[in-house]
C-alpha cells in the first residue's frame, strides 16, 4: 500500500469512530446518567426523584439495559451544579438530566454538554429560549405554568357558582384572599399568580387582594408570613391562594396554631402531604401534574438521547423541544366527606 493509501484507509477509520456519538443509534448494555437537583430539600422535586429511582429500575428489568443513575443536590448553587455537570462528563455521563439553579444562567450547563457533546433533558425549571435554542440535543419536561393556574382558579369558580357562602365566608359579597407565591425567578410563580387571579375574575368571582407575599416554595416561610397576617388581619382572610401545596401547608399550619377555622387554601403539585391534606381536608383542592407521566417522560427520552434514537413518539414535543405533562385538578369533596 501507498503511504497515501494508508492514510486514507486511517483516516476512513476515524471518521466512522467519531460517527458514534450524537445521531448513530448504538448497541449499549449500560447507559449512565448524571441527575443534578436544584435543592435536596424541595418536596416537590423530592417526590419526582424517588419516581425517577422506582422507574429507572423497572425500565432496566424491562429493557436488561442497566441504568446507573448518579443523582447529586445543587444546593441551590449554580456554581456546585457547573461543578457536577463537569464531574459527570469526567465520569462518561451518556447524557445529563438538569434540575437547573438558576434557569436563567444555564449557558454553563450547555457550554460543558455541548463541547462534551453529551445530551441534555431539563426539567421543572425552564432554561430561557435563547439557551434552548442553542443546541438540538436540549430538552425540557415540564408543566404548562399558565394551564395550571387556569385550573387552580377554576377550582374556586366552580365551588363559587355551586355554593357562594363557601367561599365568601362572611357573606360580604367579595371574597377576601391571600397570595403566596414562589421565587421570583421561577417562571412558575409570576405566570401562577397572574393567572389564577385572572380566571377568578374573568370567572366572576367578586375577589379582593388583603396582602400577598414570596415564601419561595418553602413551607416554613409560608408560615411565618401567614401568621403575620393573621395578625394584622384577624377575621378578614377567607382564601389563601398559593403557587405550591408546600407553601399552602405552611399557611394551613399557621392557621392551626393561631385556631382559626373554616379559611380555604389551594395548592398546586399534588404533593405526597398535599394529598394528605387534601384527603383530610384542610387542603380545600390542588392542581396534580401526572408525576407518573412525568417522570416518565424525563427517562425515556434520556435513555432515547443516550442511544442516539429519535425521541419516543409516546410524548409528543412541542417544537421539538418541550414536553408539557398533563394535569388535573383535585379537590376536597365537601358534601361527600361531611
Ligand atoms: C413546584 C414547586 C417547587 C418548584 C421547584 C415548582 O414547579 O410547584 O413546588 O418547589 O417547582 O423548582
Amino acid at each position: 500500500m501507498t503511504k497515501l493509501k494508508i492514510f486514507l484507509v486511517l483516516a476512513a477509520c476515524l471518521l466512522l469512530v467519531s460517527c458514534q456519538g450524537i445521531g448513530k443509534e448504538e448497541e449499549k448494555n449500560s447507559i449512565r446518567i448524571g441527575v443534578s437537583l436544584y435543592r435536596g430539600d424541595d418536596t416537590f422535586i423530592n417526590n419526582i426523584r424517588s419516581i425517577m429511582e422506582e422507574k429507572a429500575k423497572e425500565y432496566e428489568r424491562q429493557s436488561g439495559i442497566k441504568i446507573i443513575l448518579d443523582i447529586q443536590e445543587a444546593k441551590g448553587s449554580q456554581n456546585i451544579q457547573n461543578n457536577q455537570v463537569e464531574r459527570f462528563i469526567s465520569l462518561d455521563c451518556d447524557v445529563l438530566c438538569i434540575n437547573p439553579v438558576d434557569r436563567m444562567d444555564a449557558s454553563g450547563v450547555i457550554d460543558k454538554a455541548m463541547t462534551a457533546g453529551v445530551p441534555v433533558v431539563f426539567f421543572n425549571r425552564q432554561p430561557v429560549e435563547e439557551d434552548m435554542n442553542r443546541w438540538d440535543h436540549l430538552y425540557y419536561v415540564g408543566v404548562d405554568a399558565k394551564e395550571t393556574a387556569i385550573l387552580q382558579g377554576k377550582m374556586v369558580v366552580d365551588l363559587y357558582r355551586e355554593h357562594p357562602e363557601s367561599v365568601d365566608l362572611n357573606g360580604d359579597g367579595v371574597v377576601s384572599y391571600v397570595m403566596l407565591e414562589g421565587e421570583t425567578s421561577h417562571q412558575d410563580s409570576l405566570i401562577r399568580t397572574e393567572w389564577s387571579v385572572q380566571t377568578l375574575k374573568d370567572g366572576k368571582v367578586p375577589i379582593e387582594k388583603i396582602t400577598g407575599g414570596i415564601a419561595n416554595w418553602e413551607r416554613s416561610q409560608a408560615s411565618a408570613l401567614m401568621e403575620q397576617w393573621i395578625a394584622e388581619y384577624p377575621s378578614d382572610i377567607e382564601l389563601v391562594i398559593s403557587n405550591n401545596d408546600d407553601m399552602a401547608l405552611g399557611a394551613i399550619d399557621a392557621l392551626e396554631r393561631a385556631q382559626v377555622t373554616g379559611v380555604n387554601v389551594i395548592g398546586i403539585d399534588g404533593t405526597t402531604p398535599g394529598l394528605e391534606a387534601l384527603e383530610s381536608g384542610r387542603l380545600l383542592g390542588t392542581v396534580s401534574v401526572d408525576k407518573e407521566l412525568y417522570v416518565s417522560a424525563i427517562l425515556e427520552l434520556t435513555v432515547s438521547c443516550a442511544l442516539g434514537q429519535e425521541p419516543p413518539e409516546e410524548y409528543p414535543l412541542s417544537d421539538g423541544t418541550y414536553y408539557w405533562t398533563p394535569q388535573e385538578i383535585l379537590i376536597h369533596r365537601i358534601e361527600e366527606n361531611q
